[in-house]
């Protein structure tokens, strides 16, 4: 028996998303009292679904695709064109397969540790500044040095451009006018300067170590054999390293956790693992970050009684879902102890996506952000002293990627 999904009438609603920002879908769910529902964006008819139940579907390899989902602003400059993203099936499982394989054990052991060393550079060279320090900016640098590292991308002195312009492919994907012209000029220019690298590579010019993504990536070949072209080489190389700077935007998030829940803070003062966990999930899971993720049905199917029309626009609500109250107790509250219960369900608790890893297009650095921000936060809490001046702590709800509006200002650093 089918009935027809709850439908926001009018033409468009992108200026009520560019308003309610985090809290559009989850807003529309309660209104309807549905977990989907259909609005119209950018004038084109768009499903949303928030919650683990629709997390599950929208997973579903046979249900949906990503092929022509993501905009093409967005390709230009967060994703990169020809990137794991918007691949499907066996290309995707093959293309996916070369990022996962990066995330063995001792590869993120690795990255822990050039993590704590870059920590332990910058918290000396801070206690020697007397000025104020922008958290947000220092992160990016702390961490595209762990990238360069890592991925074996060399970036030589150039460290305040790569964060930079690393930074503006993430931190202009939702713009418009000349903040998203930004963004596009730093993806050609990094995308330009990575595809450099991998003709030295191929040509034997430079010789990365073997394990390193520099390596890999430019002597990965596809399901036909074939080397992948230098350009998409360059592509997914970036995204390795964007994303890895885009950890900053977390840094800041936890810095201001520390700051407003201090009585969760002291649980965290003998270092213990378990802790550190629970805080940085936490912080992934309450503040806001990605708002939702895209995809388009693959073919008519019906779910619940509602059709799902072949080529629709289908939003998974990112942000909804880890604060749903079907889901989530008290999900507007700052708990890192609710996940001593959670259930390591693969569809809840969803800020880098939901599913699986080698099949479906869950983040492939998600546990490299958890491992990063642990080490963050040890560092924040435990390696050093700082004072955090009066200026504006609060967020916006409906910017991409939100922050502190401050950027989390310190000084005196202190080495503990
Ligand atoms: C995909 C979030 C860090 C690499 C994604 C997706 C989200 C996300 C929401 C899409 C999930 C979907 O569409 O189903 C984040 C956040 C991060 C982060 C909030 C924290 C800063 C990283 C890191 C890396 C990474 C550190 C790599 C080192 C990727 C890749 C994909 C992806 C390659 C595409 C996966 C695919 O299409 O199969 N991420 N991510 N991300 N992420 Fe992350």
């Amino acid at each position: 028996n089918k009935h027809t999904m709850p439908i926001e009438e009018g033409f468009d609603h992108s200026l009520k998303l560019l308003q309610e920002g985090y809290q559009f879908i989850l807003n529309r769910s309660h209104m309807f009292h549905s977990n989907v529902f259909e609005t119209k964006l950018l004038a084109e008819k768009t499903i949303c679904l928030t919650g683990k139940e629709t997390a599950k579907l929208f997973y579903d390899n046979d249900k949906f695709t990503r092929v022509g989902a993501a905009p093409k602003r967005i390709e230009k400059t967060l994703f990169g064109q020809g990137g794991v993203q918007g691949l499907d099936g066996d290309a995707h499982r093959e293309r996916k397969g070369m990022f996962m394989s990066l995330m063995t054990k001792e590869s993120l052991q690795e990255i822990s540790e050039l993590t704590e060393e870059e920590w332990r550079k910058a918290i000396t060279s801070w206690g020697l500044r007397d000025d104020t320090i922008v958290l947000y900016d220092e992160s990016k640098k702390i961490l595209a040095l762990v990238a360069s590292k890592w991925t074996g991308i060399p970036i030589g002195e150039d460290i305040d451009d790569w964060s930079k312009e690393l930074g503006l492919m993430f931190e202009t994907a939702a713009a418009l006018g000349p903040s998203h012209w930004k963004g596009r000029m730093a993806r050609s220019k990094i995308e330009d300067r990575v595809e450099v690298l991998v003709k030295k590579v191929r040509t034997g010019a430079i010789q990365p170590e073997q394990d390193r993504a520099l390596y890999k990536f430019s002597w990965h070949r596809d399901t036909n054999g074939e080397l992948v072209d230098e350009k998409i080489v360059a592509v997914e190389l970036i995204n390795l390293l964007r994303p890895i700077v885009a950890i900053s935007v977390y840094i800041c998030f936890t810095a201001l956790a520390i700051h407003h829940y201090p009585e969760e803070v002291e649980k965290l003062k003998t270092g213990d693992q378990e802790h550190l966990k629970r805080f940085v999930q936490e912080v992934r899971r309450y503040y806001p970050f990605f708002p939702f993720t895209a995809a388009r049905v693959k073919d008519d199917f019906t779910w619940g009684g509602y059709e799902f029309e072949k080529g629709t626009l289908t939003l998974l609500d990112l942000y909804g879902t880890n604060h749903h109250p079907d889901d989530w107790e008290n999900p507007d509250r700052f708990e890192p102890d609710r996940f001593i219960q959670w259930d390591k369900s693969p569809f809840d608790f969803i800020p880098q996506g939901g599913g699986e890893y080698d099949i479906g297009h869950r983040c492939a650095g998600e546990w490299i952000t958890i491992d990063i921000m642990k080490v963050s936060l040890d560092n924040l809490v435990n390696k050093m002293r700082y004072e955090l001046p009066e200026q504006e702590l609060q967020f916006s709800m409906n910017e991409i990627p939100s922050l502190p509006e401050s950027k989390i200002i310190i000084r005196n650093v202190k080495r503990k």
